[in-house]
C-alpha cells in the first residue's frame, strides 16, 4: 500500500478538490452559502459572494484577509443588471466563472392555506427563488458557454419531493427549481455545462429560525427528533460537503440531478403511524 491512509476517512480534507477553480455563490453570507463559501475556499476555489447583506458579506471576506481568495459584491437576485455584474465581477477579478452556485433563497410568509392567501407573497418568492436562480444560469451560461465548460447548481429544498410541511409558494417554487435544473440541462449539456440542483432537509439557518421565531437550538431538536437518520445533527456543513461534491470534477457524469440530502426524511411518511400510536395510547 502506499503512502495514502486505510482510515475510513477515503477523502482527506486536505485534498483540495476545487483548486484553481472560481465560483459565485449566491446568498453566500449566511447558512448554507457561507458553510459553502468556506469549504470551497478550504478547496482551493476563488469566491465571489453575491448577497443583499452586505456588512455580513464584508465581515465574511474580512476573514480571509486577501481579495484575491474571497471577495464580495451586492447583488440582489431578483435584478438583472446586479446579477449580470456580478458574473462580470468573477470574470474581470477571477478570470473566468468554473461554478455558479444559486443558493439565495427566502421562505415567504409561513401562510397555511390558500384561503386568504397573500398574492404578492407569491410573487415575491417566485422572484428570490425561481426568477433569481434563472438569471444566475443565464448568465453564468453567457460566459460558460465559450469555453465548453462549467457548472451550475441550484438549491431547491425538500419541500420538492416531500408536501404539505411548507407555504404553497415556497414548495412550488422549489419544484421549478428541480424543473429549472431538468430543463437548462439538456439545453446546457450540449455545450460541455453540467446543471444540478440539492435539496435539503430543514436546517436551524437564519432562514428557518427567523421564520417560525425559534432559537437554534430549539429548532436543532426539532429537526432530530423528526428525522429518520438518528445519531446526528444536520448542519448546513452537511449539505457544503455534498454541494463540494456536486460541483468537483468527481461528479463530472452528474447532469440533471436533484441530489436529496435529508438523512432519508421524505422516504417515509409516519403520520399513519403516529396516529395509530396516540390512538392506542389512549
Ligand atoms: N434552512 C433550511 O431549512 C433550508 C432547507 C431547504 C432548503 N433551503 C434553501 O437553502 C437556501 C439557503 O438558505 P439558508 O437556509 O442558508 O438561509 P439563510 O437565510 O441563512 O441564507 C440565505 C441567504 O440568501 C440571501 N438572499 C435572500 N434574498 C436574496 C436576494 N434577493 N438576493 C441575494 N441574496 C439574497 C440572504 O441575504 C441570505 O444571506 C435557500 O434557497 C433555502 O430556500 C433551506
Amino acid at each position: 500500500m502506499s503512502g495514502s491512509s486505510s482510515s475510513s476517512n477515503s477523502h482527506p480534507s486536505t485534498s483540495r478538490r476545487l483548486e484553481g477553480k472560481v465560483a459565485i455563490i449566491t446568498g453566500g453570507a449566511s447558512g448554507i452559502g457561507e458553510s459553502t463559501v468556506r469549504l470551497f475556499v478550504l478547496h482551493g476555489a476563488k469566491v465571489l459572494v453575491a448577497d443583499v447583506q452586505d456588512d455580513a458579506g464584508a465581515a465574511l471576506c474580512r476573514e480571509f484577509g486577501s481579495e484575491e481568495t474571497l471577495s464580495y459584491v451586492h447583488c440582489d437576485v431578483t435584478r438583472e443588471e446586479d446579477v449580470e455584474n456580478a458574473v462580470n465581477a468573477a470574470v474581470s477579478r477571477y478570470g473566468k466563472l468554473d461554478i455558479m452556485y444559486n443558493n439565495a433563497g427566502i421562505p415567504g410568509k409561513l401562510e397555511a392555506t390558500v384561503v386568504g392567501a397573500d398574492s404578492e407573497n407569491f410573487r415575491r418568492v417566485f422572484d428570490v427563488n425561481v426568477h433569481g436562480a434563472f438569471l444566475g444560469a443565464k448568465h453564468a451560461a453567457r460566459v460558460m458557454a465559450p469555453v465548453g465548460s462549467g457548472t451550475i447548481l441550484f438549491t431547491s429544498s425538500v419541500a420538492s419531493v416531500s408536501s404539505g410541511e411548507s407555504p404553497h409558494a415556497y414548495t412550488a417554487s422549489k419544484h421549478a427549481v428541480v424543473g429549472l435544473t431538468k430543463s437548462l440541462c439538456v439545453d446546457l449539456g450540449r455545450l460541455g455545462i453540467r446543471v444540478n440542483c440539492i435539496s435539503p432537509c430543514a436546517l436551524a439557518t437564519p432562514l428557518l429560525t427567523n421564520a417560525i421565531g425559534m432559537s437554534k437550538e430549539t429548532v436543532e431538536d426539532l429537526v432530530c427528533s423528526s428525522a429518520v437518520l438518528k445519531g446526528m445533527v444536520p448542519t448546513a456543513e452537511d449539505v457544503a460537503a455534498a454541494v463540494l461534491f456536486l460541483c468537483s470534477d468527481e461528479a463530472r457524469l452528474v447532469n440533471g440531478l436533484n441530489l436529496v440530502v435529508d438523512g432519508g426524511y421524505s422516504t417515509t411518511n409516519l403520520s399513519f403511524s403516529i396516529a395509530l400510536k396516540s390512538l392506542l395510547s389512549t
